[in-house]
């Protein structure tokens, strides 16, 4: 099975994705953890580029096109393994965020995005997506609590940018329902595991 999360800045979604990949531990279900754009040494390095380097004057599509490179490498030498091994993979962020983020965000093309998308992953597609929504003022607030220069690119970017990008992942949420679970993130992050452990062993027990 494989699971993703996703938000916007200050979801809280690592955190729930490290809470779950604990759980099924816990359970002695055998998982992978890893998160997006990252879980390769390419891919750490282009996120080093892509979220850090603001020097970098990187166009949207180009953008687009380096997360979707990390995604090539951790699917085929990371992802695709694991789920062949029978295990559950947890992933922080997948092809999603670069609907919400290049697409909505950034205003790219989502038809020509899913297509390198696609290409990118070879068809591979999460079989239960887990998004966690808040008002963006109430997640940007949660990251202002670091300091400005430790934010990566998209921290920085204008209000209305992440209010895109929460559109854009509700919008992606209700276009495919039978994929995506929502969660208000604004519950007490214990209380949450709690509820997206109940809905993941209720898939689980299904399959
Ligand atoms: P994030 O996952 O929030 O990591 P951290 O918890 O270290 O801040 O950071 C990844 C950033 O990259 C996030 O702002 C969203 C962005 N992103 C895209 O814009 N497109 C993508 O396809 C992916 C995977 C991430």
């Amino acid at each position: 099975m494989f699971i993703t999360f996703e938000g916007i800045e200050g979801s809280g979604k690592s955190e729930q994705a490290r809470r779950l990949a604990d759980r099924l531990e816990r359970e002695h279900i055998s998982v992978l953890h890893t998160r997006e754009p990252g879980g390769t040494a390419l891919g750490d390095q282009l996120r080093e580029l892509v979220l850090l380097r603001g020097e970098l004057d990187t166009v949207a599509r180009a953008e687009a096109l380096l997360m979707c490179t990390a995604r090539a490498q951790l699917v085929e030498q990371v992802i695709r393994p694991a789920l062949e091994r029978s295990l559950v993979v947890v992933c922080d962020r997948f092809a999603d965020s670069t609907l919400a983020y290049q697409g909505f965000g950034r205003g790219l093309h989502i038809a020509g995005l899913k297509a390198v998308i696609s290409f990118a992953t070879a068809g591979l597609s999460p079989d239960m997506t887990i998004l966690l929504d808040l008002p963006v003022e109430m997640g940007l607030a949660r990251k202002q609590a670091q300091p400005a220069a430790a934010r990566n690119r998209f921290e920085q970017e204008a209000e209305a940018f992440h209010e895109r990008v929460r559109t854009g992942y509700r919008t992606l949420a209700h276009d495919e329902p039978h994929r995506w679970r929502c969660f208000d993130a604004l519950k007490e992050p214990e209380e949450l595991s709690e509820d997206i452990w109940r809905v993941v062993a209720a898939e689980l027990r299904r399959t």
